[in-house]
């Protein structure tokens, strides 16, 4: 693909430089359109039973993206009471929010409690801190099914070498627990890591989850967790995860369980990645241009501190260059290779090593693809610097800002 920019009309007409000079740079630019559009896709992903997707919204939290959420009728996860907040802030109805926390205190898990949100519970003292707290009350348990996958070591969410989850063989002692304290195991949930393009591991993790779900009676739902990749190399013509075949073959996994269960409970996904990374990019400004000992450094104000991912788990994002408002084509005899940089006093502050990109100048903009999951929610203040503005180029082409630019006051504010 030549322009992924200019091939879905990302800023639908809009200029991507008087953006830029309105609402400042680095800046985080969304779409509606592709937002709504995937959205929509994990919504339909089962058909033929009961199915809600939990749009997991630790990817991210604008409020006019869990508005999106909430209107397109998925669900939401919350990984911790700042989640809870955000989705009841957005209008999420308790019944909508599924609570996956993980070594939280008393007082956090009772504030989900106390607001009535489903919660599941990771390890078997959280389960009888629960039951402490609730007697008598109904959650969900987290099991670890044994095997993970996912892109990088740091984001695979079960097997032998990560902290989540209950493992099979205490199977036994949850059972115990409930019955000790009067609980009602409603549901089961499992997360085995992030990005997959290939369906394999996670049909797998299903057939583990579904086998593993015949050891409880009367379940009320079962939640596959999330995982479902996007292609982070498109400029390279990497293909979309084939969601209509995985679906198939994730109904065909449900026939065959319902069938022997003798009755289908309430089916889950909780996607994150899927629905908003590719509805997502950052706009940022070229200060600086220089070789050092033979490498072409690209400094711009896309620091580590506005995308931790590719310093966090080497990740990719595809990259095009923005000069007076056009995308620059990629034309082989422009392209050189160059390093991508930030401004955060970090040798590891890069964005991407010896790429290929088209000659860029000074004062150009870079944005930075498929940067909408993992992005402004992992962004951080380090370098006291300020976190970005968010806006959103919306479905009728207007460019709303919904989220404006920490000031050097908000940061003082922590102090008064
Ligand atoms: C429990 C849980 N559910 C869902 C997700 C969403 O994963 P993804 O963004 O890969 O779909 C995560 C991400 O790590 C998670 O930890």
């Amino acid at each position: 693909m030549e322009s992924f920019i200019n091939e879905v009309d990302f800023f639908k007409g809009n200029n991507p430089e008087e953006i830029a000079r309105e609402y400042g740079t680095p800046l985080y630019v969304y779409n509606e359109d592709i937002i709504r559009d995937r959205m929509m896709r994990v919504a339909g992903v089962i058909t033929a039973y009961p199915y809600r997707a939990n749009y997991s919204c630790k990817t991210n939290t604008n409020l006019e993206i869990l508005k999106i959420a909430l209107s397109v009728g998925v669900n939401a996860d919350a990984m911790s009471e700042g989640e809870m907040r955000m989705l009841q802030k957005a209008g999420f109805p308790s019944d909508r929010i599924f609570y996956v926390c993980n070594n939280v205190s008393a007082d956090e898990m009772r504030y989900a409690i106390e607001n009535n949100i489903p919660v599941s519970l990771d390890s078997l003292d959280q389960l009888r801190l629960f039951g402490e707290i609730n007697r008598g009350g109904r959650c969900a348990v987290r099991i670890n099914p044994g095997v993970g996958a996912g892109h990088h070591e740091k984001v695979v969410t079960a097997g032998k070498k990560t902290k989540f989850g209950i493992a099979e063989e205490d199977i036994d002692s949850i059972f115990d627990i409930a019955k000790e304290y009067d609980l009602k195991i409603i549901g089961i949930n499992q997360h085995v890591g992030s990005l997959f393009m290939d369906p394999a591991p996670f049909l797998a993790a299903v057939d583990n989850l579904l086998r593993i779900a015949k050891k409880f009676e009367n379940l009320e739902f079962i939640d596959f967790g999330g995982g479902y990749g996007i292609p982070y190399h498109k400029l390279d013509d990497e293909k979309e995860f084939d969601m209509s075949s995985f679906s198939k073959e994730f109904t065909k996994k449900l026939d065959e369980f319902v069938k022997e269960y003798g009755s289908a409970p309430m089916f889950k996904s909780e996607p994150g990645r899927y629905c908003v990374a590719e509805g997502g990019v950052i706009l940022g400004r070229v200060h600086s241009i220089k070789q050092n000992s033979g490498v072409k450094y690209i400094g711009t104000d896309v620091g580590m501190n506005v995308l931790v991912r590719p310093s966090m788990y080497d990740s990719w994002h595809d990259i095009e260059i923005i000069s007076d408002g056009k995308v620059v084509a990629r034309d082989k005899d422009s392209m050189e290779k160059v390093t991508v940089c930030g401004n955060i006093c970090e040798s590891g502050d890069v964005l991407c090593k010896d790429r290929e990109l088209p000659g860029v100048k000074d004062n150009d903009l870079v944005c930075v693809l498929d940067a909408g999951a993992y992005g402004y929610s992992m962004c951080s203040s380090y370098n006291t610097r300020l976190r970005p503005a968010e806006v959103m180029i919306c479905s009728d082409g207007s460019v709303k800002l919904i989220r404006r630019r920490e000031t050097f006051e908000d940061m003082f504010r922590l102090y008064e």
